[in-house]
């Protein structure tokens, strides 16, 4: 049984105390999510110690949205994973898109930020994903196996136990399109066997999320698939009732 996961990036969003009403709000409505689905939230820096301090006594995990590529020192404006495990931040996500688009991140800084996290014990949401044109000359295959295998693929078996994968399309974040639950299932098991080529059957125990205008009206057909286990929810993950919903769609 692999585990089942809905975290909520909440990127820019959210100055500290709406961030606190939300987790709050998270929080109130956990009980009625099943027992079995992993809630976490990734608020911004700001108020990331707010939010662990928030939901200490609850078994909802918080998450960083990106990490440093360096260790620590001089690198002004920089956040290192040391920094949010000592917070008692448990995740943290590495190459969204956003980042990849606007911040120039490659898989050159990705495998940095990936060894600094598991040096902490944080575990990665590594995100990975298509965009609209690589999707419209049928190409989505190869650009989410290049990012696989460029960053993914370096880790140690013990390493990549401990992964959690996004597949999150470019063209459906934010965007009010969503991918079919076919398209998702397809490309979920795609990826799964990309990871069983080095992996192995550890391959089978790897939560792949889904993100990308996932909502509550759309989460139940597409956490139906069978390699699909859980999302990766940004707008939606902005309402406390809604990001519930979504984790009672399992
Ligand atoms: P969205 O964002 O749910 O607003 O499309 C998802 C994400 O970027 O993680």
């Amino acid at each position: 049984m692999r585990r089942k996961i809905v975290a909520g990036n909440w990127k820019m969003n959210t100055l500290p105390a709406e961030g606190i009403e939300l987790a709050c709000g998270v929080a109130k409505g956990k009980g009625e999510v099943c027992d079995c689905v992993n809630l976490i939230v990734c608020p911004p820096f700001t108020h990331l110690y707010s939010v662990i301090d928030r939901l200490r006594d609850t078994d909802i995990a918080v998450g960083a949205q990106d990490c440093a590529t360096e260790v620590k020192g001089a690198y002004t404006g920089e956040v290192s994973a040391q920094m949010l495990a000592a917070l008692g931040c448990e995740y943290v996500i590495l190459g969204h898109s956003e980042r990849r688009q606007y911040y120039g991140e490659t898989s050159e800084t990705l495998n940095k930020k990936m060894a600094r996290a598991y040096e902490s014990h944080l575990t990665p949401i590594y995100c990975v994903g298509e965009n609209l044109e690589e999707r419209e000359s049928n190409r989505h295959f190869e650009v989410v196996k290049a990012q696989i295998e460029e960053v993914v693929f370096n880790l140690t078996d013990l390493q990549f136990s401990k992964l959690v994968i996004a597949y999150e399309p470019v063209w459906a974040i934010g965007t009010g399109k969503t991918a079919t639950a076919e398209q998702a299932q397809e490309i979920h098991a795609y990826i799964r066997e990309v990871l069983r080529s080095k992996f192995g059957a550890a391959a089978e125990q790897c939560p792949i999320l889904y993100g990308g205008s996932c909502k509550p009206s759309n989460a139940a057909e597409i956490f139906s698939q069978e390699d699909v286990d859980g999302g990766l929810i940004g707008g939606a993950a902005l309402k406390a009732e809604d990001f519930i919903a979504i984790g009672k769609a399992f």
